[in-house]
């Protein structure tokens, strides 16, 4: 009997694709450290696939704090009426936003990914420093498009951050804007990712400052 239960699951499962959409400053800042992102305006008002992108995902996975931005900036509308998920591992109290469904979730990202599977999420978008590397760490990107601001900003929230191996991407296309934005699309696991986990020489340079 659980074993049928099993393979219905599973047949009504499907593998949920995971995709990442942001700015950054050349220097790869998703925001100032004060949350402020005035830097990426360059090129505002011309259209960088943002629509179409969000189109095609049925679920908005954001971290907390981006989601408090979010709020706070009164942007949640450009979601329009798709379901979004925050991610915090304390008690959220969401205000009743017209038109949006909300909900909290907490865990790894595969259980994350989990849950949405089970819940029939076919596209996530991924949204929030932290969340984002969390994510590709545990080997839960598909997809980055990345749309670079020809600025250097110096300090602030990255959209990058350290990783246990080297992850492989696979260049799928760059266009560039006569404002000088440059949108990138990889795949995450390139054919080096194929052959094999590339080691990381963890912590060299530290190693030598300390001995
Ligand atoms: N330029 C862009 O395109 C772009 C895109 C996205 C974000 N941003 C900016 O980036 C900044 C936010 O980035 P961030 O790196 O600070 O944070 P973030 O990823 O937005 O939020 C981090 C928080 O999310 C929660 N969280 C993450 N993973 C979780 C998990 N697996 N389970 C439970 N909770 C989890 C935790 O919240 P709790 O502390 O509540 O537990 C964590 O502190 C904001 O300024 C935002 O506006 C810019």
């Amino acid at each position: 009997m659980k074993a049928a239960a099993k393979r219905t699951k599973k047949k009504t499962e499907t593998k949920l694709k995971k995709s990442v959409f942001c700015g950054t400053s050349l220097d790869g800042f998703l925001a100032r450290p004060d949350d402020t992102f005035d830097f990426l305006t360059a090129g505002e008002g011309v259209p960088h696939g943002f629509v179409e992108f969000l189109a095609s995902v049925d679920v908005i996975v954001l971290g907390r704090r981006t989601f408090d931005v979010v709020m706070k900036l009164g942007h949640l509308g450009l979601y329009g009426k798709k379901r979004i998920v925050v991610l915090s591992r304390r008690p959220l109290d969401f205000p009743d936003v017209k038109g949006a469904t909300l909900e909290q979730m907490a865990g790894t990202p595969q259980e994350i990914v989990a849950q949405l599977e089970a819940t029939g999420a076919k596209h996530a978008y991924v949204d929030g420093g932290i969340t984002i590397q969390d994510f590709l760490r545990a080997g839960e990107i598909d997809r980055i498009i990345v749309t670079r601001v020809p600025v250097l900003i110096g300090t602030g929230i990255p959209l990058f951050g350290e990783v246990p191996h080297d992850l492989h991407l696979r260049h799928i296309a760059t266009r560039s804007f006569p404002s000088g934005l440059v949108q990138s699309e990889y795949a995450i696991g390139g054919a080096e990712e194929k052959k094999g986990r590339t080691r990381r020489p963890v912590n060299r340079r530290k190693k030598k400052k300390n001995s």
